[in-house]
């Protein structure tokens, strides 16, 4: 493990992201002792003028305190708290940068016996808009320095780690940046934004986080599908009818309609996070768990996605969506989509992937269902009604089922459907399941990118919306209206039934009760 200083400089520190994510992350972190308080300095930066102790207040309240916290976890807040300072500047121009990094510097000295590297992470909790020119900032006037250098002056600079190196981290420690969606809206402007940054930072530096690779169920998924024998021999095209990941929230866009017009559903959820469930679905095995074996083979699902058909695509728009004062009354931003992907390769040839999300649906749940094709040569006359299906539900009760048929107890020889549950609330009693920023936060301290979205991965999974998307965007393609707590346009139902889905009537998945 690496020692000597670390620096989280959280930009945007003032915004609705760090509140609410970033900075309770780092609080989890910090209180399973992942961010040592001998080594740790947390920068909050943002354009708004105020004082560390605004700035710890604003958090203080996403953290738990007050009423129901223990006498522990307010001194953990505290003392977490003490650790935040914070610079204010804008976003484009050197001199709050120059504050910050003099900051860090400030904080590196403290900590310099220690011995070791300079740590600098840089979390981007703003909108993308500034990321360029955040970036140009930040590689002018904050990037890592060798502690040598720092000592001796710049005089020594020749024969030490250069500024911003990541190699040597035993000596020169590094600079890592973390950015979040969107990237851009099409293919296009992502690949504008990527190499505007990546004329300043190299690929190992940048973290795209996508939250759902944080999730414990979709990191579970790599473990499930290559260490079981279970699932090696029917996860194909011979055994698989259809595959749906779904998501559904039971709110609207309320309070962010006037980001959320300019993206739209499919830009929201479809691209990236359900798009980056699909990839470790359908992948196949890594040459290893190495970061790059395994975003190769992620970056090959995508390619081999075939062109998106109209016919299979449905939008939704909520009835309501365009009373929010931010969103123009003739939008047709789609706040819901079902729509078919075909992956053209020996595995999956034929088997279609369901990706469906909405807001202001019946039920907030995210989940992957793999059903399976009906047995051949039936005898029990049962099976259309009751195909086998592992259902991988990622929230809210973390939970992997199977559905299968088994004889009903008793004297009769009649068959029932029913289930082998693994729920994680059931089996792994008083285990906390943490949350995605804090694991994906704790990897980009640790240097882990097997959970971050590699360039080439962004760019391909751009190329197989935007086609759609310009075409949304210039009304060639409607979203119909559904009612709001509803299970979405009926449209989207019959899209599934066409794609070869067998609903199961009348079974319903418990989630046991402790
Ligand atoms: C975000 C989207 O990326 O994910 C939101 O911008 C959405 O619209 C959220 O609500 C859902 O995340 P989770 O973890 O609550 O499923």
């Amino acid at each position: 493990t690496e020692t000597g200083s670390l620096s989280i400089v959280v930009l945007g520190a003032s915004g609705d992201l760090a509140k609410k994510k970033t900075f309770p992350a780092l609080f989890n972190l910090y209180r399973q002792g992942f961010l040592h308080p001998d080594e740790v300095c947390i920068l909050g930066y943002a354009r708004t003028k105020i004082s560390n102790d605004e700035l710890r207040n604003r958090i203080r309240g996403y953290l738990p305190h007050g009423k129901g916290a223990s006498n522990d976890q307010a001194e953990d807040v505290s003392k977490f708290l003490q650790l935040i300072k914070y610079v204010s500047g804008s976003y484009d121009s050197e001199e709050g940068f120059r504050s910050l990094d003099k900051e860090i510097s400030a904080h590196e000295l403290l900590k310099h016996t220690a011995v070791g590297s300079s740590r600098r992470l840089f979390y981007f909790a703003l909108p993308p808009s500034v990321y360029p020119s955040v970036c140009k900032m930040i590689k002018n006037c904050c990037m890592n320095e060798c502690m040598i250098r720092l000592h001796r002056g710049l005089d020594a600079l020749a024969l030490w780690t250069p500024r911003g190196s990541d190699i040597g981290a035993d000596r020169g420690g590094w600079t890592r940046i973390v950015v979040e969606k969107p990237f851009g809206k099409d293919l296009e402007s992502a690949e504008q934004l990527s190499t505007q940054i990546g004329e300043l930072f190299d690929e190992p530096q940048i973290y795209r986080i996508d939250h759902y690779l944080g999730k414990e169920l979709v990191q579970n998924l790599l473990v499930l599908r290559f260490a079981n024998r279970f699932f090696l021999p029917l996860w194909n095209r011979d055994n698989i009818d259809n595959v749906q990941i779904v998501f559904r929230e039971d709110f609207g866009t309320e309070g962010r309609g006037g980001y959320f017009d300019q993206y739209g559903i499919i830009r929201d959820i479809i691209q990236n996070h359900l798009l980056q469930v699909l990839c470790l679905v359908a992948m196949e095995k890594p040459v290893s768990l190495k970061p790059e074996h395994i975003r190769d083979e992620k970056v090959k699902v995508l390619q081999s996605v075939i062109p998106l058909k109209d016919e299979e695509v449905v939008l939704g728009q909520y009835d309501g969506y365009t009373e929010d004062p931010t969103v123009p009354d003739n939008s047709n931003t789609p706040t819901f989509a079902t729509m078919v992907l075909r992956i053209h390769n020996e595995r999956w040839e034929g088997v279609p992937f369901i990706l469906k999300a909405g807001k202001a649906l019946n039920s907030r749940k995210a989940e992957i269902r793999v059903q399976f094709k009906d047995v051949p040569g039936d005898i029990f006359r049962c099976q259309k009604q009751s195909r086998n299906e592992f259902v991988i539900r990622l929230q809210p009760s973390e939970a992997m089922y199977m559905k299968l048929t088994v004889k009903q107890p008793g004297l009769e020889m009649s068959t029932i459907q029913s289930e082998l549950d693994l729920s994680y609330g059931q089996r792994y009693q008083g285990v906390p399941i943490p949350e995605a920023y804090e694991r994906l936060i704790l990897d980009t301290i640790r240097g882990d990118q097997q959970h971050f979205v590699r360039r080439d991965e962004l760019k391909a999974a751009w190329e197989i919306f935007t086609p759609l998307l310009h075409r949304i965007d210039r009304g060639e393609v409607k979203s119909v209206s559904y009612k709001p707590g509803s299970r979405g346009p009926v449209e989207a139902d019959q899209l599934l039934e066409r794609a070869g889905y067998v609903q199961t009537h009348g079974y319903i998945w418990i989630p046991p009760t402790l």
